[in-house]
């Protein structure tokens, strides 16, 4: 399995199921001690740690061809890198699009296309792990949701397109606990009334955490689980989407 964004948060959670559960990880992120952290308390032997960025083509083929080497397959990727920049639409620093268009977007586009060849040849799955910001109205976040509507334009089409050997879904998650919250370009204040708005809108009325989202992403990854689901864009939400 290739899990990207394994060094903290939703992915860390995803690495450490997939590891308990006997399988062999490649860890991907930028940042090496991370990961190293990350494997060191979830993995031993099966825990595979690769620093790379996942927006450069050869940072995405990289990974792919460092899990084939140790591993000699992979069966599974899960596209969960991700970078949140939040602004209103005047404000917003087209720096920051581009540099989401290429973990959002592009990562899970450059990870598909390395691994497609192991993963037709092992039945394998994708999981993209995008956003309800993608599926929603998100003022102050059109562009950020702009991103993820794109990786669920993506999962729908490459369903089909990769289907029957391939399949492929996503995690849209709603607002989890996670080192994101510290890193979206508001400052502290404006960071506290946003978090306090999205407990508002959730009806179960609490941040999830990333455990909450980590079993579906494994469950879709799963054939026995999942083997006749593709193509599904799947809320886990607490109810924001409802
Ligand atoms: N938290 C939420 O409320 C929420 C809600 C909806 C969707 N999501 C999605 O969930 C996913 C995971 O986010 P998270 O909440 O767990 O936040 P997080 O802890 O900040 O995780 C993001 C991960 O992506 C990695 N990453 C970023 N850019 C990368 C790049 N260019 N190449 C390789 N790795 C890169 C980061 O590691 P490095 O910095 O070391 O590279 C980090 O480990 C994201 O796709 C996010 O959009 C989160």
């Amino acid at each position: 399995m290739v899990v990207t964004g394994a060094g903290t948060g939703i992915g860390r959670a995803v690495a450490r199921r997939l590891l308990a559960a006997g399988a062999s990880v490649t860890l991907v992120g930028r940042r090496a001690e991370a990961l190293r952290e990350a494997a060191d308390a979830e993995g031993g032997e099966r825990a595979q740690v690769h620093p790379a960025d996942v927006s450069a083509e050869h940072g995405a083929r990289s990974a792919v061809e460092a899990a084939v080497a140790r591993f000699g397959a992979v069966d599974g990727l899960v596209n969960n890198a991700g970078l949140a920049r939040f602004a209103p639409i005047e404000k917003a620093d087209l720096a920051d699009l581009e540099a989401m268009l290429g973990v959002n977007l592009l990562g899970p586009v450059h990870l598909i296309r390395a691994a497609l060849p192991e993963l037709r040849e092992r039945q394998g799955a994708v999981v993209n792990v995008s956003s309800v910001g993608g599926a929603l109205a998100m003022p102050g976040r059109s562009l950020y949701g702009a991103t993820k509507a794109a990786l669920n334009s993506l999962t729908r089409s490459l369903a089909r397109e990769l289907a029957p050997r391939v399949r492929v879904n996503a995690i849209l998650p709603g607002p989890v606990d996670t080192p994101m919250y510290g890193d979206l370009g508001l400052d502290e204040r404006a960071t506290r009334d946003l978090v306090a708005d999205m407990v508002e809108a959730t009806p179960l009325g609490r941040f999830g955490t990333p455990d909450d989202i980590a079993g579906w992403v494994c469950n879709l990854l799963d054939p026995e689980a999942s083997g006749w689901v593709t193509g599904a864009l799947v809320a886990i939400d607490g109810g924001r989407s409802a």
